[in-house]
């Protein structure tokens, strides 16, 4: 098959539409196929709101970089980390705190091809292609091992990622793998869908997701809260992800929060008394 742009990875499946790739054209991202174009017209057709969920979630996943930068935190690990886009975690991070370390994670061909383009030169940054769910992997590779100090406070984002990890998978056990690593003074950062009260377009959301090969789960509030048991919620708490310290008018959804249909929480690892 002919290459469709020079960043197309060798091997990816570009026939089939990817929830990553239809995340990256929702936020006007360049790179996406025309399966994936297709699927996220006849989505956005189907539920309007659907870009501007994704623009909504981007400005919480930054609001809450700069959170963790200006508590002191110098190092992140970012999970489902996505096709690198306007204001990719790194560029936020180091923008504060030049020498911040970051991994990102992600197994999405494209998104990883992306990133190592897009990071080549960068000195504490890496990413590493693998499946967020086997924490070993992810926790073991040589990039998170040479970057990350698990000594000291990070910042564990999974930012629309959860919505990936079922309770088949032991979403509680990869959580509980994770947070056994991090030292206190370390926050994890979440935002995850919730079901849309309408019928009709949860119907539209499950069917393209399903589509993708990556089907979405969706928890609701308590459900979204009990992914950071043990931790302490930093305020606001579990928020729509529009009124998660919104500190500057990014958020297309600021006025109408509960559109976004996704809950953003951080949560700090206590201090050991
Ligand atoms: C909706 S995007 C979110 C990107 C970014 N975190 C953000 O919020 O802007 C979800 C990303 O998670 C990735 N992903 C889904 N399941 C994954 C898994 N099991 N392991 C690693 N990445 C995964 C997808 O490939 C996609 O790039």
């Amino acid at each position: 098959m002919v290459r469709e742009q020079e960043w197309q990875p060798a091997g990816v499946d570009i026939d089939t539409p990817s929830g990553s790739r239809i995340y990256d054209y929702a936020l006007g991202g360049a790179h996406n196929f025309a399966a994936d174009r297709a699927a996220a017209e006849a989505f956005f057709a189907a539920y309007p709101d659907a870009p501007l969920v994704a623009r909504s979630n981007r400005a919480f996943l930054q609001r809450s970089v700069r959170y963790c930068a200006h508590q002191g935190i110098k190092q992140f690990l970012d999970l489902g980390s996505g096709i690198p886009t306007v204001g990719n975690v790194h560029e936020i991070a180091q923008r504060l705190v030049p020498a911040a370390r970051v991994v990102y994670v992600d197994n999405e061909p494209v998104a990883v091809a992306h990133t190592r383009e897009i990071i080549a030169d960068l000195p504490y940054t890496a990413i590493v292609d693998a499946d967020m769910r086997d924490a070993e992997t992810v926790l073991g590779a040589p990039e998170t091992r040479e970057l990350i100090d698990f000594d000291q406070p990070l910042a564990l984002m999974m930012v629309a990622v959860l919505h990936y990890v079922s309770d088949e998978d032991d979403i509680t056990g990869i959580l509980a793998r994770y947070r056994s690593v991090l030292a206190p003074g370390s926050v994890l950062v979440v935002s995850h869908t919730t079901e849309d009260p309408r019928p009709e377009i949860e119907a539209v959301i499950q069917r393209v997701f399903k589509e993708t090969g990556t089907p979405v789960i969706h928890r609701d509030r308590a459900e979204v809260a009990a992914l950071l048991d043990g931790l302490e919620l930093v305020e606001p708490g579990v928020v729509w992800t529009p009124q998660w310290r919104p500190d500057d008018d990014t958020d297309p959804l600021f006025a109408e929060p509960e559109r976004s249909a996704t809950f953003a929480a951080v949560g700090r690892v206590p201090s050991i008394l």
